[in-house]
């Protein structure tokens, strides 16, 4: 078992994950913004908040693993408080502990959402808008801390989701349609 744990490639899953949860976080929160768009209505709004659920649910478990597995890696191992306490990492520890802190964030939205009837919903809402400098938070901290981030591959997809991203919620501000309670 600890050969098999040893022979993972380790910093190549870690990566990969990272990435993986950056396009799901990315896609999730694209979809969250439309949902709030006025031409959203009828049987597409519930398939439009499940599949957001789905995206940001599965991306926030991505990003767990992304952490997690920096403590079994064998080329640079990390101990658990390096990843639980933020800006304790050997290396890199403000960029590192960029990527501690939005993962807490992404607990508190995925808790939130589960337990949303109990809260009121300014209270919701006020959590809820947190995803934008928590998603903010991951990109820079997936940027800045990527080792493929040199790759023009890696720089156009940053520049695409970020580039959406902006249009998504200026479109948003524009048709200055108040924020409704989701319902799924
Ligand atoms: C406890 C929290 C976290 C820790 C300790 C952590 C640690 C790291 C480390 C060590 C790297 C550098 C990998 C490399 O050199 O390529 C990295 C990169 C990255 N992280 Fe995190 N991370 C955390 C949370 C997150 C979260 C929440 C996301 C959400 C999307 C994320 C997305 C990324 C991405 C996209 C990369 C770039 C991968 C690459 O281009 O190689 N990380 N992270």
């Amino acid at each position: 078992m600890t050969d098999l744990i040893i022979g993972l490639p380790t910093w190549q899953l870690t990566r990969i994950f990272g990435i993986a949860a950056y396009l799901l976080l990315f896609a999730g929160m694209a979809l969250g913004i439309l949902y709030s768009y006025p031409f959203v209505k009828g049987k597409r709004k519930p398939a439009i908040y499940k599949t957001h659920m789905r995206l940001t649910n599965s991306g926030s478990l991505l990003a767990l693993l992304h952490a997690a597995v920096l403590v079994i890696d064998t080329y640079t191992p990390f101990e658990w408080k390096e990843i639980l306490i933020p800006f304790m990492a050997h290396e890199h520890p403000v960029l590192y502990g960029m990527g501690t802190i939005s993962l807490y964030g992404l607990i508190l939205l995925l808790l939130t959402s589960d337990f949303r009837q109990k809260l009121s919903k300014g209270l919701w809402l006020t959590i809820h808008l947190l995803a934008y400098p928590i998603f903010m938070l991951a990109m820079a901290h997936g940027f800045f801390a990527g080792t493929d981030s040199q790759l023009p591959a890696m720089k156009w997809m940053y520049g695409a989701t970020i580039a959406i991203t902006l249009m998504l919620l200026g479109g948003r501000v524009l048709l200055r349609k108040p924020l409704r309670r989701m319902t799924a």
